[in-house]
């Protein structure tokens, strides 16, 4: 017979996990994950959240969603409140919102510059540094920054983006070595190429195709699912001695030749 315990590791019920820029794309997926394992969902956006919360509700699990900026210190400061007064504790944060524009160094604008650093960037830490207090008191969590292997590898016109993204894996390490203490873990995820509404330009084109069968080992970008395990792995104690480290899900791509 089977032992089932190591599965007990990876359940999240009662839980609660809050998630940036989660009503679309890998925020989305990685929310639905968090839920079939368990968690209760606050979903937070700029955009609406209602279909997003009625899915995860459908789960069986309880959701919330609110409406949140991440660069506004008023929103994330609502977002801990209002979490905390539903649910009472905060056990897990994923920092998922993020933009990026594609944009020649030569002629970047100063606004455009400071819109992907406020967001991709300055979010994540506002986020984590709300949250952060929260599980400081609880001496427990884990807090999720959603990176990228931008982050790793440099992509021409793209400086302001590879910039947030390199920033955030050192963000994640520095947290992780701050709060160790306080039994918060911090990692990142570094995905590589997912189909969402981000990439739906880039995939269409016939040159970016070529590349991905070329220079990903496995030769095909992901669906936003298949990021779901590494959230739940990070968010849940199957990885309780882990901290600081930045998982890379990218088919093999800054691993080939
Ligand atoms: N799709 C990929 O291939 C890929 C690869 C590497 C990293 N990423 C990262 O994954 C994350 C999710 O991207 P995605 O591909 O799902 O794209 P997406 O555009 O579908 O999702 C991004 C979400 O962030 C939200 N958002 C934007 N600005 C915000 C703000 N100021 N406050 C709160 N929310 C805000 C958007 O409304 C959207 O729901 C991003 O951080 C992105 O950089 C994506």
């Amino acid at each position: 017979m089977k032992n089932k315990k190591i599965l007990s590791k990876f359940d999240l019920t009662g839980k609660t996990a809050i998630l940036t820029g989660a009503s679309r794309g890998l925020g989305k997926a990685m929310a639905l994950g968090l839920a079939q394992a368990g968690a209760n969902i606050v979903i937070t956006d700029v955009l609406d959240t209602k279909k997003t919360v009625k899915e995860i509700e459908s789960l069986g699990v309880k959701a919330m969603g609110l409406k949140v900026d991440v660069t506004r210190k008023g929103d994330i400061d609502k977002m801990v409140k209002k979490t905390l007064q539903k649910f009472k504790k905060i056990d897990i944060l994923v920092n998922n919102a993020g933009v990026y524009f594609p944009t020649p160094v030569k002629d970047v604008k100063e606004k455009d510059w400071d819109k992907i650093i406020g967001i991709n960037l300055k979010g994540t830490m506002m986020c984590a540094q709300a949250v952060g207090k929260e599980m400081c008191k609880e001496k427990s969590g884990s807090i999720i920054n959603i990176a990228s292997v931008a982050g790793i590898m440099a992509f021409a016109q793209s400086a302001a983006y590879n910039t947030s993204k390199a920033a955030i894996i050192m963000l994640t390490k520095t947290l992780a070595t701050e709060w160790a203490s306080c039994g918060i873990r911090v990692n990142a995820i570094c995905p590589g190429i997912f189909a969402t509404d981000m990439t739906k330009g880039l995939l269409k084109d016939k040159g970016f195709q070529t590349m991905v069968k070329t220079k990903i080992p496995m030769a095909r970008y992901a669906v936003p699912e298949e990021l779901a395990g590494a959230a739940l792995y990070l968010a849940s104690d199957a990885s309780s001695y882990t901290t600081g480290h930045a998982l890379v899900v990218d088919g093999g791509w800054t691993v080939g030749l």
